[in-house]
């Protein structure tokens, strides 16, 4: 629990590209909607009409990683301030399609930005404001690039090649080792039937 007022719960799902994270969306929002609470769906990067814009130039324009993680952290502060805090404080779940550990991951992990870097952003645009839990779809990299090929037209990330996957797979996993109070790992490397329980399993106990 943090400092601020916070009476809601902040989970995340995080991932690689492929993991199969947006199909269990849904699901998830079923399943705490049925606690009769209030939930508030969103996604990073974007959550707000000025986070939506820097999304398309992240994903679809070639920059500098630090540029990169500059952006994330800006649309990231927009939508702290407009989106998530407000809905915590006022008691809703805040649901969000990736967070700060996509950051660890993929501009950290894969693009290889220094991780004291991205921990003073995290200080400074977060304060204290970490998730409550988050659920980490993992799938060995062979899997991820098999399901984005038979998906829809690859973004910016999407396109980069197995050695990048892998070691975002790596970073993921270590994130998640070292902050094993908050993550959850869900083994997505099967059929979707499957994950569905694992996914009803670890919500029951959030
Ligand atoms: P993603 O969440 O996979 O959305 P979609 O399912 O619509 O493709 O796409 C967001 C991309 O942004 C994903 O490839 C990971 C990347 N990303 C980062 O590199 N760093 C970040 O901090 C975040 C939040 C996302």
């Amino acid at each position: 629990m943090n400092n601020r007022e916070q009476k809601g719960k902040f989970i995340t799902l995080e991932g690689m590209d492929g993991a199969g994270k947006s199909t269990h969306i849904p699901l998830i929002i079923e399943l705490l909607e049925s606690r009769g609470v209030e939930v508030v769906s969103t996604r990073e990067p974007g959550g707000t009409v000025l986070g939506e814009k820097l999304r398309a130039l992240l994903l679809h324009e070639s920059m500098h990683a630090e540029t990169e993680t500059l952006l994330m952290f800006a649309a990231r502060r927009e939508h702290i301030a407009n989106v998530i805090e407000p809905s915590l404080a006022r008691g809703a779940y805040v649901l969000s399609d990736r967070f700060t550990d996509a950051t660890y991951a993929y501009q950290c992990g894969a693009k290889g930005v220094l991780p004291s870097k991205i921990k003073q952003l995290e200080t400074w645009v977060q304060d204290d404001l970490r998730p409550d839990a988050t659920l980490l779809f993992d799938v060995p990299v062979e899997i991820s690039i098999q399901r984005l090929r038979s998906a829809r037209e690859p973004d910016k990330f999407e396109r980069e090649n197995a050695q990048f996957f892998e070691k975002l797979r790596q970073a993921y996993l270590k994130r998640a080792a070292e902050n094993s109070h908050i993550f959850h790992i869900i083994d997505a490397n099967q059929s979707i039937d499957k994950v569905e329980v694992l996914v009803k399993n670890i919500m029951a106990t959030i």
